[in-house]
């Protein structure tokens, strides 16, 4: 079966495209390089032993990416990309509802033209706003703060059309969790440009002494020590998520089908900085600043239905995520070069 990743030289991407080809998959990538490094495929290669075909396309480019769908025989696609910064898309929101819209409407469009009939859409945690309760389930209501948030709702409402439209057409959409680790070779691993938005890679290169200390956006939230609580979920757990959910499509009657990715497991700030603090073996520098509009106190996952359905099971813990990017940022000290 020859999958279609696009947007697989980035974060979540490479590693699934390794998980992919660790399961027997064909690999096509298709990637426009715009957060990500041509240089992932080498690495991936060196990773898998076997060379993997990419495209430098952007998937808004309907003449390019149809001469993708041409050349190869696709039988499936799993769409990662878009852009994810959210402080970005408040400040842009037009280049995010372009970009996020475009590239998934052109490569549905395609999918559609060539008969490919299923698809795995990357979606966020972010869709459930600030949930009623924890843990959260699938079926909780639905609202977004911010662009980056409501494009991947509006896809997700796109999609549920589209499937409503063509009973053969076939999608999976996995909300993420917190997505953090790197693959254990070292190669592949979360590379921001700039300063990090995210609580991980901020810490690893607080860490590494790029940062001189981590700002820990507020202690008075309703949490276990008043930091915010996430679910954290090793980035090849995740990977893994979309090798079974493919599986899942190709024998599947239902044609639209929600997964919540994480480990059923909240940990906050706090306890992520003190779990890093073990493996790097001394004290991180951190501060208690202000709250950070828009986040919300607690966010962790109800993972039954992708247990029970998916037999998803993230099997590593908040140790080996911290190894795991700790080793990726020692590794690549300026990023992936
Ligand atoms: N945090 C800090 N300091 C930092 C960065 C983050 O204290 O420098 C805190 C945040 O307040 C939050 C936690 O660390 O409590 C995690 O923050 P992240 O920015 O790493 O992640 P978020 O949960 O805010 O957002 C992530 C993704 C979004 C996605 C969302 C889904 O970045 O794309 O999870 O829940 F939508």
């Amino acid at each position: 079966m020859k999958v279609l990743v696009t947007g697989g030289a980035g974060y979540i991407g490479s590693h699934t495209t390794v998980s992919l080809i660790e399961n027997g998959f064909d690999v096509v990538v298709v990637d426009n390089f715009s957060n990500s490094k041509e240089k992932v495929l080498e690495r991936l290669k060196t990773i898998t032993n076997k060379e993997i075909k990419c495209y430098k396309v952007d998937c808004c480019d309907y003449e390019e990416l149809r001469k993708v769908f041409v050349n190869e025989q696709i039988d499936a696609v799993i769409h990662f990309a878009g852009y994810k910064a959210v402080g970005e898309s408040v400040r842009l929101p037009l280049m995010y509802y372009q970009n996020n819209l475009d590239s998934l409407l052109t490569t549905v469009k395609l999918m559609l033209e060539f008969k490919v009939n299923n698809l795995v859409f990357s979606s966020s945690a972010t869709v459930y706003g600030k949930p009623k309760s924890v843990p959260i389930y699938e079926d909780f209501p639905l609202s977004v703060t911010n662009p980056y948030g409501r494009t991947k709702l509006m896809i997700e409402e796109i999609l549920a059309d589209v499937t409503k439209a063509n009973s053969f057409f076939k999608v999976a959409i996995l909300r993420y969790f917190n997505p953090i680790g790197a693959h254990e070779s070292g190669l592949l691993g979360e590379d921001p440009e700039g300063i990090p938005n995210n609580l991980m890679p901020y810490i690893t290169q607080v860490c590494i002494g790029k940062l001189p200390k981590i700002n820990v956006f507020g202690n008075d939230y309703d949490t276990i020590d008043g930091t915010g609580v996430r679910d954290y979920i090793h980035v090849m757990d995740l990977a893994y998520g979309h090798v079974l959910a493919l599986n899942k499509l190709s024998s599947s009657k239902d044609n639209y089908l929600v997964y919540n990715l994480g480990t059923g497991k909240g940990t906050s700030v706090l306890e992520l900085i003190n779990a890093m603090q073990e493996v790097v073996n001394k004290p991180i520098p951190y501060e208690i600043v202000e709250r950070r509009p828009g986040d919300i106190d607690c966010c962790y996952a109800n993972c039954d239905k992708a247990f029970n359905e998916l037999g998803f099971k993230a099997k590593y813990n908040i140790h080996d995520m911290c190894e795991t990017s700790w080793n990726f940022q020692v590794k690549n000290p300026k990023g992936i070069l």
